[in-house]
């Protein structure tokens, strides 16, 4: 029976990545407030948000000086913008802080709403060199399968993950992928990681052979993959690849709309990863998600080449109304002093210890076939035999009856098809870690009973 909120939900919202179908039924989970790492239902239910929202809320809820930074800007400038020669100090900031922050030489910054108009625009802007240096052929982009890089219509191109394609008319053309780099699902037997790395790139290099190489003109790739599964690539992964790209002059983008600020126990994932990126994308964490700003972030070679472009056309025709809007700026600027400030980087980077001790634990767990991840993100891999790592039937939905265990014992996590991620608040303290996996690991042993009651290991 649902309650009156829920009922006037399905009756007017679309709900993004949900069954339409069933929650017309089951009803949504309404939450209403938050604060630390815990979020509260309408009927008063407590919740440990173990996914920081979708992966983003870093400094959790209830950030006192995020609200004050936000309503002090509010009420100075809610609104103005950087078209036609304009520009506000708090972009200017933002912008300051990011390149001084990232792991790579950065000319300029882009700002945005998301990580997928972030992404469209890496595109836009590759496009855009490859046709003011000359190479109007080069524009081939490469990403992965269970990649993961957006929904608009050339980003969820790049995102590898079929239903982001199915009856969407995707990918566009010259939007290709190789394998995803997931050791315990596509190693060969008896392969070790280096050795599928070395056969992942060779896979890499003959697809640019294959397509020509002055027709690729960039890879993408999440230093650690989120929403597809939660990769790890394997070790020598990103050294090999980095190789082939470099042969064939093929930008390197960074996607790291998860795994920046601090989430792999590094500043950026690229540092942890051992990516040396050409340019990068950010969202999420960059204003603890207190409000939608993404950034591309520009080498000076791209740089030149755009302002060549603007003298040429008259015009950087590209930009979005709300692109360094000055309450995400002031809010982003106060997000990173925050990290810096507190070292919240560094005190996340002491947690992981705790939080692996307790995945390392479920390792034995009967349901749990692979536990994956780095730093504080985790997936795990719920499979029906751990010996031949068989899957469970797609149908048996083991997956999202686990979500809807683990939602009943208080800790909302996400189900990537039968792959659970958790990815808390950066600001988790050790003690929550220990109440996360106590409801994890009660919600997971209701989940094998149901399983056994149903006979779902067919
Ligand atoms: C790596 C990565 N890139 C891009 C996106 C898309 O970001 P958004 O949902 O803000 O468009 C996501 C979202 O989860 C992501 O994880």
């Amino acid at each position: 029976m649902l309650t009156n909120l829920q009922t006037r939900d399905v009756e007017t919202l679309i709900h993004p990545y949900t069954n339409l179908h069933a929650i017309r039924s089951t009803g949504p989970l309404v939450l209403e407030r938050g604060k630390g790492i815990w979020v509260y239902d309408t009927e008063g239910k407590a919740y440990i948000e173990g996914m920081a929202g979708l992966w983003c809320t870093a400094l959790g809820y209830g950030n006192e000086e995020l609200v004050e930074t936000a309503r002090e800007q509010m009420l100075k400038m809610p609104f103005t913008h950087l078209f036609g020669g304009k520009s506000h100090d708090p972009a200017i900031e933002l912008a300051e802080k990011l390149k001084e922050m990232a792991p790579m030489q950065v000319s300029k910054v882009f700002f945005g709403c998301s990580g997928s108009d972030a992404n469209d625009t890496q595109i836009k802007l590759i496009w855009y060199y490859n046709n003011a240096i000359g190479r109007p052929l080069k524009k081939k982009i490469i990403a992965r399968l269970k990649g993961y890089h957006g929904v608009t219509i050339a980003s969820a191109s790049l995102t590898g993950l079929p239903n982001n394609h199915i009856d969407f008319d995707l990918p566009l053309p010259g939007m290709l992928h190789v394998s995803c780099p997931h050791h315990y699902r596509f190693g060969l037997p008896g392969e070790t990681e280096e050795e599928y790395a070395t056969r992942l790139a060779a896979e890499l290099e003959e697809m640019i052979l294959r397509e020509g190489p002055d027709t690729v003109a960039a890879f993408i790739a999440e230093p650690v993959g989120g929403a597809g599964g939660v990769t790890v690539p394997p070790a020598t992964y990103y050294e090999k690849i980095q190789a082939v790209l470099t042969k064939y002059d093929v930008l390197l983008i960074a996607d790291e709309v998860i795994c920046g600020f601090g989430r792999l126990g590094t500043p950026f994932g690229s540092q942890a990863m051992n990516m040396k990126p050409d340019t990068m994308t950010l969202a999420k964490a960059i204003t603890s998600a207190y409000f939608p700003v993404s950034a591309v972030l520009i080498p000076e070679k791209m740089y030149a080449a755009m302002i060549d472009e603007s003298k040429k056309i008259g015009v950087f025709a590209h930009g979005y109304t709300y692109s360094g809007h000055p309450v995400g700026a002031a809010i982003g600027v106060k997000t990173l002093e925050i990290y810096e400030r507190d070292k919240i980087f560094e005190k996340a980077a002491a947690k992981i210890p705790a939080f692996w001790k307790r995945l390392d634990v479920l390792r034995d767990h009967p349901l749990v076939g692979e536990v994956r991840g780095k730093g504080l993100v985790a997936g795990l891999e719920l499979v029906a035999d751990k010996a031949t790592k068989r899957a469970f039937d797609v149908k048996a939905a083991v997956g999202a009856k686990a979500t809807m265990m683990l939602q009943e014992e208080g800790l909302i996590v996400r189900n990537l098809g039968d792959t659970i991620a958790v990815c808390p608040p950066l600001v988790i303290t050790e003690e929550e870690i220990e109440d996360l996996f106590d409801r994890m690991a009660r919600g997971l042993d209701r989940t094998e009973a149901l399983v056994r009651e149903h006979a779902l290991r067919g």
